[in-house]
């Protein structure tokens, strides 16, 4: 069996997972490799029993492929239908149903569009003009995080404290959607390696540096302990087993920030040693697992039966598991 990784530039995580799969997947006839591509036939049947996906969202062949792959039989993390699918409003949705704390955030009309659509002032009939931004500042709070609705890495993240800087940050965020969320005003703040659903471990982390900490003793059992089962049931509902959950602690409750990170940053020099050894052992056999144990069926989201959509709509779920 041949377990495939798909990456970009990162230097150090792929050599080591690389080396550590390889090392104990021999004794299960496991061996590890970078995915190789040169065009993909309809008809071609699946090279890989898992592949690790940590580029897809920027190389659309790759996701294309990965879809492909998914239905010949490939066991992919993150599945790549979802990813597809899914965006941080939604996330902040399905999980304030599921009882989490999530800050009071809005969905917002985008600023404009890309360059190459045609989108005259008499397409967009379905917008309400002006939008009413002291209403919707008045249900965040001031000072609000003003950030795109599907994004990563910090870009267009602005804070923002009243109308004018709202309107000043806006005005520079097309063609994206943004949504604007109510600020945590945090004296703590993790940031949770999880490695299939369940396998959660929180980090401290600080946002400002960027900068992983190694500190065990940050959280309490009963705060550690929350934050673990809210991040396992995030993964559950939305079914990523490669993932970053952030969440910002304020008072003692863990309010969940950001939890859309299906390519996480592995590099050693961030994440520390400690956690890169960590993260390197855990992913090795994790995948191992899934090339052993997994079907393709496992990583779908959960989040119709989790918040009862699926029973009480008649909507069609995902197989049972
Ligand atoms: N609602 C919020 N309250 C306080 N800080 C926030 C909030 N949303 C985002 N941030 C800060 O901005 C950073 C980037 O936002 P995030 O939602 O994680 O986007 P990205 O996907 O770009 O990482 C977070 O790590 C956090 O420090
Ligand atoms: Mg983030």
């Amino acid at each position: 069996m041949t377990i495939g990784l798909i990456v970009g530039r990162e230097y150090s995580f792929p050599p080591a997972f690389l080396d550590r799969v390889n090392a104990i997947g021999r004794p299960h006839g496991i061996t590890a490799e970078f995915v190789k591509l040169g065009g993909t036939k309809l008809d071609e049947p699946a090279r890989y029993k898992v592949i690790v996906d940590r580029l897809s969202h920027e190389v659309e062949y790759y996701r294309g492929y990965l879809k492909h792959a998914a239905l010949n039989g490939t066991y992919v993390i993150n599945n790549p239908f979802w990813w597809t699918a899914d965006d941080k409003f939604f996330n902040y949705t399905v999980m304030a149903r599921l009882g989490l704390a999530i800050p009071k955030t809005v969905l917002l009309p985008q600023k404009g569009y890309p360059a190459d659509v045609d989108i005259l002032p008499e397409s967009l009939r379905n917008l309400e003009y002006p939008v009413d931004w002291d209403a919707l500042l008045d249900y965040v709070g001031r000072p609000a995080i003003l950030k795109p609705f599907s994004g990563g890495g910090w870009k267009h993240v602005y804070k923002v404290h009243n109308r004018e800087e709202l309107l000043a940050a806006y005005d520079g965020t097309a063609p994206y959607c943004m949504t604007l969320q109510e600020f945590i005003d945090f004296d703590r703040y993790v940031r949770c390696f999880t490695f299939g659903k369940t396998d959660i471990v929180p980090v401290r982390y600080d946002p400002r540096a960027r900068q992983y900490i190694i500190d065990h003793q940050y959280l309490d059992d009963e705060l550690g302990a929350r934050v673990v089962r809210d991040a396992q049931t995030i993964n559950q509902a939305l079914g990523y087993e490669m993932n970053t959950i952030e969440f910002a602690i304020k008072d003692g409750v863990p309010y969940a920030i950001d939890f859309l990170n299906p390519a996480p940053d592995f590099e050693r020099d961030r994440i520390t040693a400690h956690y890169f050894d960590m993260v390197v052992e855990k992913m090795a056999n994790l995948v191992i697992d899934r090339a052993l144990n997994g079907s393709p069926a496992n990583p779908w989201p959960r989040w119709e039966e989790m918040t009862g959509l699926g029973r009480s709509s008649g909507f069609v779920g995902q197989p049972a598991r």
